[in-house]
Parts: structure tokens; sequence; C-alpha cells
């Protein structure tokens, strides 16, 4: 083809191994048996201009159909879209290592924070801090997690637990939107724990979540999440408080059945949820109200592991009911402090015995349907935004093969180059 019949790009990364792209109908997540049956381009390029996937296909194809300002020689390496992170709790104040030694000594998570520490102590952190502050200590998790390649994150407030504090967390998370280049989506999460001031006064704490935090929060924050838990909030408690949510215009998520099956998955399923989080317990029940409700499964395999209680959500009995199921990091302060989805999509693999491929599909396609992006992120196809992660990988499978190193070459958000190894 002449240089004039060429079509314009801005970049072409070519050469590549392999390209992930996660497309295929039907539209939505996918599960069952296509989780792991991924659509893999051999010997790939993509072609990107104006922000967007212009192109994925054979290297030798795009070079002649494309006259690219840069050419990226990606010999070698492989490309997936960015990793979408679907629950975090990047935004707070301080820093628990003091816990963390006394869990290696025996303590556990569940006594630390039943004495007044765990999530109560990041609050009482949070609460003194500044915004700005708030924001100053935020923002290096978020730029780590983008040179391990994620480029959409949801983050949840909920380390404020009263109107201010909340609506100053959520707008720290907006702030950081215009400091960093991953796409933020905020949830409330006002019934993250108890207060310390309504320890005698349950019902009083669910009104002001209900009465004074989500009419705040409502046009800060896209989803309201609820830690329904023994010893937390109870079902009865979770659905009062997501009915108002949504009654507000949010959507739904829930914190279920993480330490026992008190059938926060049940709830999730019959309000027909965004997503269920966590499902360390589920059961079987859990399991068949998830099935057809359009409910994510949301697994944090890296809480499991380091929290150490030695079980793990059931991934496979998800998957084998057809529960479309995703990844998420859960960053947070205590339960799982990351800011890598590659040690989460290590811990898929080999604690929650999910295929590289159903682990990768899990933290880029279905993730981005947990947050209601899936008509954005987490697909690499042809006028889509080009959030694209180019990997120091020789396979799409060695990326959670290795454990624990950094294999990001380079991250491209919006069809920026916004991460490069090494620079
Ligand atoms: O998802 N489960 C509740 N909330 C967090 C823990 C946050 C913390 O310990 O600060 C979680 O694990
Ligand atoms: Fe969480």
């Amino acid at each position: 083809m002449s240089e004039q019949t060429q079509e314009r790009a801005g970049i072409l990364i070519t050469d590549l191994k392999e390209i992930a792209t996660m497309a295929g109908p039907p539209e939505g997540p996918l599960h069952g048996g296509a989780l792991g049956d991924l659509e893999i381009v051999q010997d790939a390029a993509i072609a990107i201009g104006g922000g967007e996937i212009l192109a994925v296909g054979p290297t030798q194809d795009l070079r002649e159909r494309f006259r690219a300002s840069t050419v990226v020689d990606a010999t070698g390496m492989v490309a997936t879209p960015g990793l979408v992170d679907p629950h975090t709790h990047m935004v707070y104040a301080g820093s628990r290592e003091d816990e963390f030694e006394e869990r290696v000594k025996g303590a556990t998570y569940l006594q630390i924070a039943s004495s007044g520490g765990g999530i109560l102590s990041t609050v009482r952190e949070t609460r003194k801090a500044s915004m700005n502050r708030i924001v100053r200590q935020s923002l290096p998790r978020l730029q780590r997690a983008l040179r391990h390649g994620t480029t959409t994150m949801e983050i949840k407030s909920g380390y404020g637990l009263d109107a201010d504090s909340e609506e100053k967390m959520l707008a720290a998370i907006d702030y950081l939107r215009r400091l960093q280049p991953i796409d933020l989506v905020s949830t409330f999460m006002g019934a993250h724990w108890l207060p310390e001031e309504f320890t005698n006064n349950r019902e009083g704490y669910i009104r002001d979540v209900i009465r004074k935090q989500i009419p705040r929060a409502r046009s800060m924050a896209e989803f309201c999440d609820v830690f329904c838990e023994e010893g937390v909030f109870s079902p009865d408690e979770t659905r009062e408080i997501l009915a108002a949510a949504k009654d507000s215009g949010m959507k739904l998520k829930i914190h279920a059945d993480e330490f026992k099956d008190t059938g926060g998955a049940a709830l999730a399923g019959s309000l027909k949820a965004a997503s269920a989080d966590h499902l360390g317990a589920i059961g079987p029940e859990g399991i068949k109200a998830l099935r057809g409700k359009g409910t994510i499964a949301v697994l944090l395999p890296g809480t499991s592991f380091y929290i150490g209680l030695g079980r793990y959500a059931p991934a496979r009995a998800l998957i084998e009911a057809g529960v479309p199921v995703a990844l998420g990091s859960d960053g947070n302060p205590g339960s799982c402090v990351t800011d890598s989805m590659q040690v989460i999509l290590s811990l898929a693999c080999l604690r929650l015995r999910m295929t590289p491929h159903e682990a990768l599909a899990s933290a880029t396609r279905n993730a981005a349907w947990a947050i209601d992006r899936g008509k954005e992120a987490g697909i690499l196809e042809e006028g889509r935004p080009a959030d694209v992660v180019v990997w120091a990988a020789p396979s799409c499978k060695a990326i959670p093969h290795q454990f624990g190193t950094n294999l990001v070459h380079q991250v491209y958000k919006k069809g920026v180059l916004v991460h490069e190894e090494g620079a």
C-alpha cells in the first residue's frame, strides 16, 4: 500500500507475541467456560489514535494499513487491556504496621478490630487529617498501582463514618482524579464499621447513615457498599441502608460472607446488586442466589492470604455455577496492604485455582462490569479507550506465573504512554 492510502495512527505497537483482547460476543461479563476461552491474537500489533484503539491484528496487516507517528517495537512481549481493580480502600490517612506486627505474633485481624484497632484506628487518623493530607498520602498508592498495570480503579470511603468525614474522603477521591491518570470510580461506605461514638446506639448510626450521610454522598459517589458481616452490619441493616442508597440513585455493592455466611451474597442477588465481594465463606445457597442476577462475584484472594485464615472463596464452584467472577485487590491499610493487581493474579491461580487466562479476564473485562465500566474498559477493540498494558512476559500465561515481580513494560491510558519500565 502506498503512503498516501495508509491510515494515520498516533502509535503503533508492533511484534507482540500475543494480545489477549478479552473481546468476543456476547456483551457482558464472561462466565462459565467462556471465562478462560480467550481471544488471543498472535504476532500482533495495536494501532492507537485519538486516545482510542484503531485496530488490533497481525503486525504485518497493521504495518501495511497504518502510518504511525510513533512505532513501538514490542518484540517478545504481550499486551492486555489495562487492569481494572474493582474493589479498593486506597484513600485513607495513617499506617497500621504495628497491628501487622501484632498479627505476626499471633493476634487475629478480628481480635484487633474488635478491641478498637483495625478499621477504627484508620478512622481516627482519617478524621484528623485534612483532605489535602489524605490526598498527599494516597497519591503514591495510586501511582504504584498504575506502575503495576491498573488503569481503572474503584475506591471506597468508609474511614470517616460521619457525614463530614465521609464527604472529605469522597472529595479526596475526586481530587485524585486531577492528579494522576487512573480512572477512579467512587463508592460511599459509611456502613464500613460502627464508629466509637455509636457503640451503644446501632440504630442511631444507621439513621445517621441514611438521613445524614447518604444525602451528602449521593452526588459524589456512584455506588454504595455495606460491610454485611456477623458483628458488623446484619443482612436486615444492610438491606435498609441499601434501599435508601438505591432511592438516592446509587448502585449497590455488598462486602458479603467474608468471615461467616450470614446471607450477604443471597441479599446481593435478591437486590440485583452490581457485585457481592469477598465471599470467603459463601455456601451453596449463596452461590445459587448469585446465578443469573447480573451480580458479579468480586473475589479478593489477597485479603484471604494477608489475613491468613487459610480459607479462600470457592472460585471454581462459582465459575461452574455460571456466576461471573471478577478479581480485585481490596488494597487497604489493614487486611490487604498492596497496590499490585499482579500479586492478586498469582494468588487467584495458586489459591483460587483459576487458570491464568481466567484470572486475566476476571481482572479486566469482568472487573470492569463489576463497576459498571464494561462498555469502556477491560477490552481491547476498535473504538474503545486505548488503556493498554505491554508486559515483559513471553505469553499471557506468564504474567501470573511470576510472583511479586513487576512485569509491566509500558502502560497506556487513553492512548497516552503514562508509565514505562525504567523511565
Ligand atoms: O475489605 N472487610 C472490610 N473492610 C476492609 C478492611 C479494611 C481495613 O482493615 O482497614 C476489607 O477487607
Ligand atoms: Fe473491602
